[in-house]
């Protein structure tokens, strides 16, 4: 069975956690292969709510293995949180959760200078979990993997480059900049068990021919390399990643599921070239729920983008489309898309209103979130769909019309 990968085509958020619940149902084994507790992937199970920052959605899959890859930098304390939090309620962790010894590890001082960088003026608007210093840490060869946690002395040792490092660039601003000893303990007491050759276990799984998901965090648009630089995340979002990030060639990755929502939203900083601010636009964010999961800030919110939308399924290699939270637009008379300009991506095109193109299409009156097939949508709804399956000559597979994992539809097997 294929190496199958589930990516967001837009800038996060776009509703990844619930596709990929969906899909992990399938799965012998669930990767996540790049990010850590910057995303926030929101799971509706059974009427509650859960958020999983660092752990695979499909943890709650308990036939599914979970893996945690080396393109991940993991923050021990969400970790552990996020481990007591399943334990909790029920899920049986041990056995299932296989983290990449040479995943890297987040230090407080990562933390501490992301969030000193956020008070200047060439704020980023990250989610200020030390994402970026730790990918720095790691790209400049002084970061700690969490294999080094087997030796506390020798990791110990290594922590002082980073320490050096970065109270030489912050000195002044910096208050706790340094793991403690016991910290330190902490970390290894909780991640050691866990740890493994992970590439080893995936690429074991799909040579047996297993069903493996890997897991998108953040969107293309996010992409170190592809995305809206320098208004991105620090890490290889886009479905290569999951070469890179989880140590399988690009041979074994069969399909590949893009993910956007029926429009668009943006948390932090950086060009958006749909975004609407309007009463219309806060209207959009309060039915849409359309606040961080992780930081819980407003997103910025626009109309759907098709040029971003084909570049993304160009540099993902997308063979079929899952449209979430398509329920959102019930109710409106019109609907507009774009769909003609450069991309966001593209720096002559940042700011790029004058040269916008849109469509406008009609809307629906009627409440979808109960529709099972396609055709029980209303006409409108479905020539919406149409519309951005032609433009973007890729398949739609699943559509959402609901947070509930029965709100859903599905118009063709993704897998195969
Ligand atoms: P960082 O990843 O915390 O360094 O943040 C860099 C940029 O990516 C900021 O604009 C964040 O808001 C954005 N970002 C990071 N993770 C996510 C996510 O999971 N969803 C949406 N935006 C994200």
């Amino acid at each position: 069975m294929p190496g199958l990968v589930v990516v967001g085509l837009q800038y996060g958020d776009e509703g990844k956690g619930k596709v990929v619940d969906y899909y992990g149902e399938r799965a012998h084994m669930v990767v996540r292969y790049a990010g850590g507790a910057n995303a926030g992937h929101t799971l509706v199970v059974n009427g509650k709510k859960t958020i999983l920052r660092l752990i695979p959605s499909g943890i709650l899959n308990p036939d599914a293995i979970c893996v945690m890859a080396q393109g991940m930098v993991i923050d021990p304390e969400v970790f552990a949180q996020e481990i007591k939090t399943l334990r909790e309620a029920g899920i049986k962790i041990d056995g299932r959760l296989f983290v990449s010894d040479k995943a890297s590890l987040i230090l407080p001082i990562h933390i501490e200078v992301d969030q000193i960088r956020e008070l200047g003026a060439n704020k980023i608007g990250t989610t200020k979990k030390g994402v970026g210093p730790t990918y720095e840490d790691k790209i400049a060869r002084r970061g700690l993997k969490l294999g080094d946690l087997r030796d506390l002395d020798a990791a110990r040792t290594k922590l002082w480059n980073s320490f050096y490092y970065w109270t030489s660039a912050y000195e002044k601003q910096l208050n706790n900049p340094l793991m403690s000893k016991q910290n330190i303990v902490e970390a290894a007491e909780i991640l050691l068990p866990f740890l493994t050759d992970t590439s080893a276990l995936i690429n074991q799984a799909l040579c047996k021919g297993k069903n493996v998901l890997f897991e998108g965090a953040q969107g293309t648009m996010l992409d170190i390399d592809h995305g809206t630089y320098p208004y991105v995340t620090s890490s290889s979002a886009v479905a290569g990643g999951a070469c890179t990030g989880a140590g399988v060639g690009p041979t074994k990755i069969n399909k590949v599921v893009g993910i956007t929502k029926a429009y668009t939203t943006r948390v932090g900083e950086g060009p958006f070239p749909t975004e609407i601010t309007d009463a219309f636009a806060a209207e959009l964010r309060t039915k849409g729920n359309e606040f961080g999961s992780v930081t819980g800030r407003p997103r910025r919110i626009g109309w759907l983008d098709l040029p971003d939308l084909e570049y993304a399924c160009m540099v993902n290699g997308v063979t079929a489309l899952a449209i979430t939270k398509l329920d959102i637009f019930s109710g409106l008379e019109s609907i507009q898309v774009c769909y003609s300009k450069g991309t966001a991506t593209d720096f002559k095109t940042e700011i790029t209103e004058p040269l916008q193109a849109y469509e406008t299409l009609p809307g629906w009156e009627e409440d979808i979130s109960l529709a099972s097939r396609f055709s029980d949508l209303p006409k409108n709804a479905q020539r919406y769909v149409e519309c951005v399956e032609s433009y973007l000559a890729t398949p739609v597979c699943l559509i959402s019309v609901g947070a509930g994992r029965s709100n859903t539809i599905i118009t063709r097997d993704a897998f195969v």
